[in-house]
């Protein structure tokens, strides 16, 4: 492999600003999805009460995360008191009583590595996924969705490589390419290491906010409110940042050695991780550090194969961003294999 190092940017970078704030605008879902969204949670709220009152549901992912796409499907978690409950007969359950309302396609998959109820809901066309118990990933919603409110250029940067990971077909864990999660992950680590830094390290601070789920404590800086002006020191604008996260990705970052944290807002190293060797099907060959089940890789999903592909991904939209009169067409040109 060549590596090519690019030493600095081209000198008309700010002349994309334009063009990549207007794909942002339009990637933004509307408020009215919102509501629908809200609408349905109310339906299956209303449902789950009468069987177990004591159970709360929560929205996770890209629909409460702030990174979500217009018309993307919803992550819902019914949390029960009980820890230890049987998810596939409450699943089945479940399925069964939303079975008997006007809702379409309802199914129970037990069997999967999240075991989740799939549903479509008619009346908002909204479809939905609901797991059980899944409290770390509501807390990490809440965390990502705290980092965003504190520079608008996360939602930026990040809605910017969701849809480039997406047009390039590199965000399929089925395939062994990155989760949206791993990506804005990587733009939140990318903003803490910037200097002077765009985004603080909120697990870093004092706590404010703290749950202890399944023995792992959880605990940050939640009152976001009062970091609103943290970024402005750093003048970067959005061209220059898309620039440099995939020079970044695609020129320094020490595949062979470093793990991005987002938690320590550093770099860890794979040795202290003990990432260092395959492990079953972990081969840790691009590492990214769960904010908060810390033994967990999001990079864990990719292997041999799949690290070129994404690797080359980088690549190519670096030297797209570098020397393409007109970067934006190729950069998101869908992938056709
Ligand atoms: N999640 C997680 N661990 C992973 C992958 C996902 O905890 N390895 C949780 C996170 O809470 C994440 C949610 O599942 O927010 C949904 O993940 P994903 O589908 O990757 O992200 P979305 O933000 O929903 O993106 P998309 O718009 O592509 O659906
Ligand atoms: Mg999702």
């Amino acid at each position: 492999r060549i590596v090519k190092r690019q030493i600095g940017c081209r000198r008309d970078i700010n002349r994309l600003n334009g063009q990549f704030l207007s794909l942002y605008e339009s990637l933004i879902p509307a408020e009215e999805e919102k509501a629908k969204q809200k609408q349905l949670l109310l339906l299956l709220e209303k449902h789950v009460a009468k069987e177990w009152p004591e159970a709360r549901l929560y929205l996770y992912g890209s629909c409460a995360n702030s990174f979500g796409f217009p018309r993307s499907d919803i992550d819902v978690c019914l949390a029960m008191e009980d820890a230890d409950v049987d998810k596939s007969e409450v699943l089945l359950k479940l399925a069964d009583i939303l079975q008997s309302d006007n809702l379409q396609n309802v199914q129970a998959l037990t069997r999967a590595r999240v075991p989740i109820v799939k549903l479509m809901d008619p009346a908002t066309g909204i479809s939905c996924d609901i797991c059980v118990n899944n409290i770390l990933a509501v807390v990490n919603t809440k965390l990502l969705r705290d980092y965003a409110q504190i520079d608008v250029r996360l939602r930026q940067l990040a809605f910017i490589v969701k849809h480039w990971a997406k047009s390039r077909g590199v965000n399929e864990t089925y395939h062994g390419t990155l989760s949206s999660y791993a990506y804005v992950l990587m733009c939140v680590h990318f903003l803490q290491q910037r200097r002077p830094a765009i985004l603080p390290c909120l697990q870093g601070m004092e706590n404010t906010y703290a749950v202890t789920v399944d023995s792992t404590e959880c605990a940050y800086f939640d009152q976001v409110e009062k970091l609103s002006g943290f970024g402005s020191h750093n003048r970067e604008s959005i061209g220059q940042l898309v620039w440099a996260f995939f020079n970044y990705w695609a020129y320094c970052h020490d595949y062979a050695n470093d793990v991005i944290s987002v938690r320590t807002g550093s770099m860890l190293s794979k040795h202290e991780k003990d990432w260092t060797r395959r492990v079953g099907n972990d081969r840790h060959l691009i590492c990214i550090e769960d904010p908060f089940e810390l033994s967990h890789d999001l990079g864990r999903v990719v292997d041999k194969f799949s690290i070129r592909v994404i690797r080359e991904e980088f690549e190519r939209a670096a030297e797209i961003l570098q020397c393409d009169p007109d970067p934006c067409v190729m950069l998101f040109k869908p992938y056709v294999p």
